[in-house]
């Protein structure tokens, strides 16, 4: 019972997912919240107030100008009693009336007058959820501050199969229960990450890189910034904003990087390294440009420090977390990395996968853990697969700290 007398204001939009938002009111009470509906016009073409009044128990908000028997329980009065808003399904309509400060009907005013968190949990068709607009409108929120669970991948009420189903109502529940409680789950921690690629130069102007645009890193580093952790971001270049209340040290090459972590992994609890470093280098860097002039240019490469197997050498008790970028199957692979490399866990990404990997706003990975076991993820946002990978790094501080075996 996370949520024992904790009082949330469950927000019901007109997407097909309305049903659901049952089970997700379901799952709060289980928690021990206390939960007022309030329903658009959309959704009660959707599903009756009935229903919702029957699981609740309270009354059913529908309108602006509601006046339930006495209770005073106006919109100024419901953003006054809850501690946190959740909408699930939240529509396009209604994401996008919020990005633009739109108080139109009931759940709109109460959002824009609410002064505790509010959390999304879009479902959409995929091409809605897609549009730029509303990416655009997604965006705007998240950077107000504004919290999103999903959406998933998964089969869509048109039949199609693609991100907009929203996620499921156990997944929603405890995106509520972290966003009423788990703000400084982090809050002691030193958490040293790094994310982007490196640059390892030819010449003055060559250099042999990679895709990585650093997304996952900087969401990771995030999420964990998020539940109070102190967060130094050690980043190649990329050409995102940095995350609030993070340290950033911009590296360029995977010397840079190695040197940044090895001064700074004496003082984390925690090192994450999503950075998709180099390989391999140019033996040599030509001191000035090589003219095309000269002919054929054969290069010789030399491999780069492995820096996540230093840091797993030095381990102590910090927890260690790898990515592994693969190409097709690769789960026997990231368990001899986790091996090799004395790695707590390691998130394992096919990167020839649509979706995931380098660059792309999302990733599907699986989740190689020391037991051996190996939880393959739907593909999901890199911002939500970042808290997924963050609550279980919690998990395992905190069975480290409690003495067990991580
Ligand atoms: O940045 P994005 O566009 O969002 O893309 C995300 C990502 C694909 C880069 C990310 O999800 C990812 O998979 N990162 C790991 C990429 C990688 O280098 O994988 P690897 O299997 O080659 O390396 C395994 C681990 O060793 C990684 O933690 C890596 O940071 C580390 N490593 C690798 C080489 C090296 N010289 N030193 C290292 O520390």
């Amino acid at each position: 019972m996370r949520l024992e007398g904790r009082r949330v204001v469950l927000g019901v939009t007109g997407s097909i997912a309305a049903y659901k938002a049952c089970d997700v009111l379901r799952g709060l009470q289980k928690e021990g919240a206390q939960v007022r509906v309030v329903m658009t016009a959309a959704a009660q073409e959707l599903v009756r107030p009935t229903v919702f009044r029957s699981l609740s128990g309270s009354p059913v908000l529908t309108g602006m100008f509601d006046d339930p028997q006495g209770e005073d329980i106006k919109h100024i009065a419901l953003t006054e009693w809850a501690e946190l808003i959740l909408v699930a399904p939240a529509t396009a309509n209604l994401i996008g009336k919020v990005a633009s400060g739109i108080a139109d009907d009931l759940l709109s005013t109460v959002i824009s007058a609410a002064g505790c968190p509010t959390l999304f949990a879009p479902g959409m068709n995929f091409r809605m959820w897609e549009n730029p607009v509303v990416q655009g409108n997604v965006r705007k929120l998240k950077g107000l501050g504004y919290r999103f669970c999903g959406p998933v991948e998964g089969r869509l009420a048109s039949g199609a199969v693609g991100v907009g189903r929203m996620a499921d109502a156990d997944e929603i529940v405890r995106a509520a229960v972290q966003a009423l409680t788990g703000d400084d789950e982090g809050k002691g921690l030193r958490v040293l990450i790094t994310a982007g690629p490196t640059r390892e130069f030819i010449d003055p102007v060559r250099f042999i890189s990679n895709p990585s645009s650093g997304r996952m890193g900087y969401a990771m580093a995030e999420a964990a910034a998020k539940t109070g952790a102190e967060v130094c971001l050690v980043s190649g270049p990329t050409e995102l904003t940095p995350p609030a209340g993070v340290e950033m040290v911009r590296v360029c090459t995977a010397e840079e990087m190695r040197a940044a972590v090895t001064e700074r992994v004496p003082q984390a609890d925690v090192f994450v390294g999503v950075a998709a470093v180099a390989d391999f280098a140019p033996a040599e860097t030509a001191g000035a440009k090589i003219a095309r002039a000269d002919g054929d240019l054969t290069l010789a490469l030399r491999p780069t420090a492995d820096i996540i197997a230093e840091v797993g050498r030095a381990k102590g008790d910090r927890i260690v977390v790898g990515f592994a970028a693969e190409a097709g199957e690769g789960v026997e692979r990231a368990r001899r990395k986790l091996e090799a490399k004395s790695l707590d866990l390691v998130v394992l990404n096919d990167v020839t996968e649509p979706g995931s990997g380098f660059e792309v706003e999302t990733n599907r990975v699986t989740l190689i853990r020391r037991d051996g076991s190996a939880e393959p993820l739907p593909l999901m946002l890199k911002t939500d697969l970042a808290r997924h990978i963050w609550q279980e790094v919690l998990k395992l501080v905190g069975v480290t700290r409690s003495g067990g075996v991580a």
